[in-house]
């Protein structure tokens, strides 16, 4: 892929946006590759994704102002959706994603970070959502998943105003989990990535559509798809191996995916 790298280390993997001399910013052929990337990615053998933007300035700029000045109303609109059904994908995935943010992560940078489960950044990271400035709304899910983030008082102020916010703002708001200098980031990805990869897989999966798909439930359901996703970690190899282990006190000896 000339735009996406993506790379496998142990049970993690890792794909980086990789088109520095735009600062990583989102055009059709980005989009393409990365829609291929995540196809490719054996949600069986990994158990946890590591997003990333190459260089050490920008995580991804947004989508690409130069190919959008042009786009008709038709266009516009399927260029979202474009967008929006390749974050979608990204969010949906059975494993986690960790965002690494490691510079700039305005319009579409910050809407991929917010596509993926966690979100940790460098120092040097700014978010926003800079389209109003633009003549634009955010189009890759920034309005939908900002305001559940950060709850929609916050997410107006930032989209209404367009103001950036550096990385010590966006964790005061829950934007994200932590904050790294640069140089130690990605080794805390990597770390937090092999601590969830180490879990058992099954029950990390049902975890993250528990709480994805929970979101948008009422509690009564919510808790419901919670039972039949508990439930169906029994009698899995993994859950009989995590708990007698513990009964016997040891450590597991290694989760198998089944
Ligand atoms: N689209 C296209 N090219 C971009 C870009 C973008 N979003 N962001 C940066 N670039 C390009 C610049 O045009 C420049 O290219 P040239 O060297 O060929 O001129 C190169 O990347 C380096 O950028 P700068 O010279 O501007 O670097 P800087 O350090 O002075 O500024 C910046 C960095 C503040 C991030 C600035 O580049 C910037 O403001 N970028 C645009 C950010 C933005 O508005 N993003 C939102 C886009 S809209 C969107 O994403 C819609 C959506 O929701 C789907």
């Amino acid at each position: 892929m000339e735009f996406v790298t993506y790379e496998t280390e142990g049970q993690v993997g890792i794909i980086t946006i990789n088109r520095p001399k735009a600062l990583n910013a989102l055009n059709s052929a980005v989009l393409n590759d990365l829609n291929a990337v995540i196809d490719g990615v054996d949600t069986n053998e990994v158990r946890c994704l590591i997003l990333t933007g190459a260089g050490e300035k920008s995580f991804v700029a947004g989508a690409d102002i130069g190919e959008m000045s042009t786009l008709t109303k038709e266009e516009g609109e399927a260029f979202g959706k474009k967008g929006n059904d390749i974050f979608r994908k990204l969010e949906t995935l059975p494993i986690p994603v960790i965002a690494a943010v490691n510079g700039f992560a305005l319009g579409g940078g910050c809407e991929i970070s917010m596509s993926c489960d966690i979100r940790i950044c460098s120092d040097n990271a700014v978010f926003g959502q800079p389209e109003v400035g633009l003549g634009i709304t955010p189009g890759f899910g920034g309005t939908q998943r900002l305001a559940r983030l950060v709850g929609p008082g916050m997410a107006k102020q930032m989209i209404y105003t367009a103001r950036n916010i550096k990385a010590d703002e966006a964790l005061r708001i829950g934007l994200v989990n932590a904050v790294y200098p640069q140089t130690e980031l990605m080794d805390a990805a990597k770390k937090m990535a092999a601590g969830i990869a180490k879990n058992a897989p099954i029950a990390v999966r049902n975890c993250k559509k528990a709480i994805n798909e929970g979101l948008d439930l009422d509690m009564d359901k919510a808790i419901e798809l919670e039972e039949k996703l508990f439930g169906d970690c029994f009698e899995s190899y993994d859950q009989q191996e995590g708990m007698k282990a513990f009964l016997e006190k040891r450590k597991v000896e290694a989760f198998l995916n089944k």
